[in-house]
């Protein structure tokens, strides 16, 4: 038995010197330490062994077993010789990075543009409640979007400001930032909000605008129509113009809806083909806006007799559309990435 120990012994050190590829010494450790290996031969005789013998004989054959368990493990350890060169010079994977939405990038484009002109930025809740959403905004109780139909209402007890809803516009953040501050304010507050529409090419159950309103003494209609001309030159094209038509909102009064002289073809028809932003028209209507009706200032505990202010709001998906030309609404929710990596 002690021979045989030995024969193995030898044979696997001439093995041990021979095997250099990570292959080799995988074989190495199969024929040496594997369920065949002729050391399992060994203890299957050592264990017929007469009890005198089988003491030393099972104590030599464990520490075969464990001297070779150590010197396979070292050589791999110690690393096969490397079987392919690395070729440097061989192309990089490409790494497939992500980047900023293009609502994101709209957003902060339009933000940056008002903070430049003075604006801070505040966030409203996207859960507000019938109080900051509608009442404070003097909507009368009796008023359509109130419906079940125009607004989603969450099943959540009532608080002493009614029912709890998914804001249906970002005016609330009026009514939030009003009651809290002090003015002189120069507010503009990007969100999402949530109706319940039926989704189609131009409309989504959630999507975002971006309010702006300022509050101070002496703040009038060509304040307004200052900063949304400014803005829009600095946002479309420096050579775009600005007009008001008389609309209504209930939070504003006068209220307008602003639009800008079409930035494709600035007004001028081609007999041939319509225009793909304007459709012709010359106009694209961009947003809502107005003097803030001095019922919404009092029910934030501002004295209107003191104070005015005028309000906007715009829709971000809207903006995206018409600055990019992109067609469908939904294009900006599928996360397509042939959609996305175009901006
Ligand atoms: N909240 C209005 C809307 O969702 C937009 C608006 C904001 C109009 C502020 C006037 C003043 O359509």
């Amino acid at each position: 038995m002690q021979q045989e120990i030995e024969k193995l012994k030898n044979e696997f050190e001439s093995d041990w010197q021979k095997a250099q590829t990570a292959q080799e010494i995988e074989d190495l450790r199969v024929k040496y330490l594997g369920r065949k290996a002729a050391i399992n031969d060994l203890f299957t005789q050592m264990a017929k062994l007469p009890r005198e013998e089988k003491g030393a004989c099972g104590k030599a054959l464990n520490q075969v077993k464990q001297y070779l368990t150590e010197r396979v493990s070292q050589k791999s350890a110690g690393g096969a010789k490397s079987e392919k060169k690395i070729d440097f010079t061989y192309p990089g994977l490409k790494l497939n990075e992500g980047s900023r939405h293009v609502l994101i990038s709209v957003k902060e484009e339009i933000c940056a543009i008002f903070e430049k002109l003075g604006f801070i930025v505040a966030f409203g809740n996207e859960v507000d409640d019938e109080w900051h959403n509608f009442t404070a905004l003097n909507f009368p109780e009796d008023h359509p979007s109130r419906d079940a139909m125009d607004t989603f209402y969450l099943d959540l007890p009532s608080t002493e400001f009614g029912k709890s809803l998914l804001r249906c516009h970002t005016s609330p953040s009026q009514s939030r930032v009003m009651k809290e501050y002090k003015p002189p304010l120069a507010v503009i507050s990007p969100g999402r909000v949530y109706r319940p529409d039926e989704v189609d090419a131009t409309h989504s159950f959630m999507f975002h605008q971006i309010e702006g309103f300022a509050v101070a003494e002496d703040i009038n209609f060509a304040h307004l129509k200052g900063v949304l001309l400014s803005f829009a030159r600095q946002f479309f094209s420096p050579d775009v113009n600005i007009r008001l038509r008389p609309h209504y909102f209930p939070f504003t009064e006068p209220s307008a809806e602003a639009d800008i002289s079409c930035f494709l073809c600035k007004g001028i028809k081609d007999e041939h083909k319509k225009c793909s932003v304007c459709k012709d028209k010359g106009w694209i209507e961009i947003l809502g806006c107005g003097m803030i009706h001095p019922n919404v200032l009092e029910n934030c505990g501002i004295d209107s007799k003191k104070y005015q202010g005028f309000a906007f709001g715009m829709g971000v998906e809207r903006i995206a559309m018409l600055k990019y030309g992109i067609r469908d609404i939904r294009l900006f929710y599928e996360n397509d990435k042939r959609f996305l990596e175009q901006f």
